[in-house]
């Protein structure tokens, strides 16, 4: 059978990422502003309205949902979520990114709900840095969580790092060595500009993937591989070491040709793009046909008809084209 969701560009979507919740017990400098207001309650997705997405997602041929916020597991409940898509047949990955601070927690839940894989972000190894970067976050809490995920079973538990000049950019190889030490893949992300954030000037802090790349070859041998965890990652492999290392090149390599994604905000809208904002009101159609599902099928189909091409970020900006904050977004 052909896929129903294929967009004009001849890409298909196999990839949901689902953010449960703008709000987060960190304030990552890159993420949000030091201030921010979050949504009503009142204006969220249910769970169960969320769990009905994810699964009209999957009986349109979606293989792999992705948990995302702000920080998901901060949300009330978010359990229930996890255990109702972990019952969908069709689902092949139901996998999570948090910033592990809940870990210690949730990890075994989580396993039981049949959560596959993990991704933590952690942006540096030294407590007061962290501190400064996710500006309330404590390194402490992360890093009890990282033992914890692996406590409970998971493999391929990834890392993600921001590098930012400045900030973070002397640690690369020092979190490729924990990552090493702890047998963790490890992916590096340029920073997306999105929202109004206040912290620094993104063209000035801007650290490439090929500079990241060029400080880890003084150091180590990396091979390319043609690997892939679904997302826009790509990957490298150190000879001998379980770790791979990967990059998330939004501005120096665009991948947006071979997306195979789109998100779902916390308020509903089916966002196309996490650079654009073609969208469709999912709550509007869930709330005029409560609990029915063909209705929300076919929401989601037409708005196959409208995914763009790929995103423009321009870091030069001084004020960013794109508004929404990425714990808004969902990452
Ligand atoms: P895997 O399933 O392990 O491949 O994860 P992933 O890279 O898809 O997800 P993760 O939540 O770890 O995201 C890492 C980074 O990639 C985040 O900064 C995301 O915002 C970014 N990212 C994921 N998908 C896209 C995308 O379609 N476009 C852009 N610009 N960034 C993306
Ligand atoms: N640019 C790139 N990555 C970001 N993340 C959060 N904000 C940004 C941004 N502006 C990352 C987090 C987390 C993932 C979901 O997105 O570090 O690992
Ligand atoms: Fe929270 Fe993640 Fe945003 Fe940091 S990047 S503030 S941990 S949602």
């Amino acid at each position: 059978m052909t896929s129903p969701l294929i967009d004009k560009f001849n890409r298909q979507i196999t990839y949901v990422r689902l953010s449960v919740t703008d709000r987060c017990d960190f304030r990552c400098v890159y993420c949000m502003s030091e201030k921010m207001t979050f949504m009503p309650r009142a204006q969220l997705l249910t769970l169960e309205e969320l769990a009905l997405i994810g699964r009209a997602f999957v009986e349109l041929g979606v293989g792999k949902i992705r948990i995302t916020g702000g920080e998901p597991l901060v949300r009330n409940n978010v359990l229930q979520l996890f255990e109702s898509l972990g019952q969908l047949s069709g689902l092949k990955e139901l996998v999570l990114t948090t910033n592990g601070s809940q870990l210690p927690r949730l990890a075994k839940p989580l396993r039981d709900a049949g959560v596959k894989r993990i991704n933590i972000s952690l942006d540096s190894l030294r407590p007061e840095r962290f501190q400064r970067i996710t500006r309330v976050g404590r390194l402490e809490q992360v890093l009890k969580g990282i033992t914890a995920a692996k406590a409970a079973g998971f493999e391929n538990i990834k890392l993600n790092a921001v590098i930012l000049k400045h900030r973070n950019e002397d640690e690369i190889i020092d979190l490729v060595n924990f990552a090493i030490d702890q047998e963790l893949d490890i992916t590096f992300i340029e920073e997306m500009p999105l929202g109004a954030i206040g912290d620094h000037d993104r063209a000035e802090v801007y650290y490439s993937s090929d500079m990241i790349y060029r400080d880890l070859s003084n150091v180590f041998t990396l091979l390319p591989t043609v690997e892939n965890t679904g997302g826009p990652s790509k990957y490298f492999r150190i000879p001998h070491v379980k770790t791979r290392i990967g990059f998330i090149s939004p501005h120096s390599h665009n991948f947006c040709e071979s997306c195979n994604r789109v998100r779902v905000t916390t308020e509903g809208r089916l966002l196309l793009c996490l650079g654009q904002e073609h969208s469709v009101d999912l709550k509007r159609v869930i709330r005029a046909h409560p609990s029915e599902i063909e209705p929300l099928k076919q929401a989601i189909i037409d708005a196959m008809a409208i995914k763009p091409k790929g995103h423009d970020f321009d870091l030069n900006r001084i004020q960013p084209v794109i508004l929404r904050h990425m714990n808004v977004t969902g990452g």
